[in-house]
């Protein structure tokens, strides 16, 4: 399929990409495990999954089920660590036909810098991507708690990074969403990208129980999309633009409207997350429409519509 056009071409953040679709952390396996459903190179950006210092098993089984609208996780974190994973993956990242954004988590600075320290001296991953919005995790969201603590994580873990640009992932609850961005900003962000999961609760009437362990989880999908695009233009137009910083924004992502919308709202980039479990081969499909869309609005290149919506 002759997917991609030239037209979806894009620069995020200096780095050239093929398309504006990000795989989005966490929805993708480690690393290049969607290559067997998607060719790579025609995506603009895969995401890892977000990397602690030392290895965590996550929540308790089970963590993902189906909602109205969408699906909610308490996946918690789950992941090797950052030594095993860059012994087992440093390779693939150095050779994957894409662009490689490498997601880092933590609960203390210190977390952050350890992590960003060692992906800072990998080859082949020009992006790092501070989670800092998982609701899923006790202090999962601690380093976006306020603007200052928000501030002063960003400028330490800017400050282990040389050549690889930052990006900082933030949540959707919080009525201080455009704060916290000019904060991010301020402390030296080469970019933004939410939303993360919602933080949501879901209730089993028949044992008056949380479904999911953990009384509080995150809703992605179709559900928060309105939300995502609504926040994404209100930082674009708020903060980000000014500023010249890009935003990958992501929320219920599932079909190239979708993607268009957040174009229009302000994103340079578009993650696809919960899309990837209805069908892990939509990108392909994202894209197609996109390159129509992009003919149809006469325009050469996807990056005339960024931020295009007249309100
Ligand atoms: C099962 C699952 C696991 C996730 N894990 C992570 C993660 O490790 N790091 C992260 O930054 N976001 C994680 N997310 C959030 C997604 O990257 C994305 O921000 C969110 O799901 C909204 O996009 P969507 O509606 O397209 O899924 C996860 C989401 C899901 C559904």
């Amino acid at each position: 399929m002759k997917v991609p056009s030239s037209a979806l071409k894009v620069t995020l953040a200096g780095c050239d990409m093929a398309s504006p679709i990000v795989l989005a952390a966490g929805t993708c396996g480690y690393l290049d495990e969607m290559s067997v459903a998607l060719d790579l190179s025609r995506i603009g950006a895969v995401t890892t999954k977000s990397i602690t210092p030392l290895a965590r098993d996550g929540n308790a089984p089970m963590r993902v089920f189906d909602v109205k609208g969408g699906m909610v996780n308490a996946v918690g974190l789950a992941n090797m660590g950052v030594d095993r994973f860059l012994a087992s993956k440093r390779e693939a990242i150095a050779t994957l036909p894409t662009t490689v954004i490498g997601s880092i988590a933590g609960f203390s600075v210190d977390d952050y810098v350890a992590v960003a320290g060692a992906f800072e001296s990998i080859e082949g991953m020009p992006i790092v991507e501070m989670n800092v919005s998982c609701p899923n995790c006790d202090n999962g969201r601690l380093a976006s708690s306020s603007v200052e603590t928000l501030r002063e994580h960003v400028a330490a873990v800017r400050s282990v990074l040389k050549t690889t640009k930052l990006f900082v992932k933030l949540p959707p609850n919080t009525d201080s969403l455009v704060h916290l961005a000019a904060g991010a900003i301020d402390a030296g962000a080469d970019g933004l990208t939410f939303v993360n999961t919602l933080e949501v609760m879901s209730i089993d009437v028949r044992t008056r129980k949380s479904r999911l362990g953990r009384p509080r989880k995150g809703m992605s999908g179709p559900g928060i999309h309105p939300l995502a695009v609504r926040l994404v233009n209100d930082v674009s137009r708020h903060v980000a633009r000014d500023a010249g910083i890009p935003i990958i924004g992501l929320g219920g992502v599932l079909d190239w409207r979708d993607a268009a919308e957040m174009i229009l709202a302000g994103a340079t980039a578009v993650g696809v997350g919960t899309g990837l479990f209805v069908d892990p081969s939509c990108p392909r499909r994202i894209n197609k429409g996109l390159a129509r869309w992009v003919r149809s609005q006469g325009c050469s290149s996807i990056g005339e519509l960024v931020g295009a919506f007249e309100e």
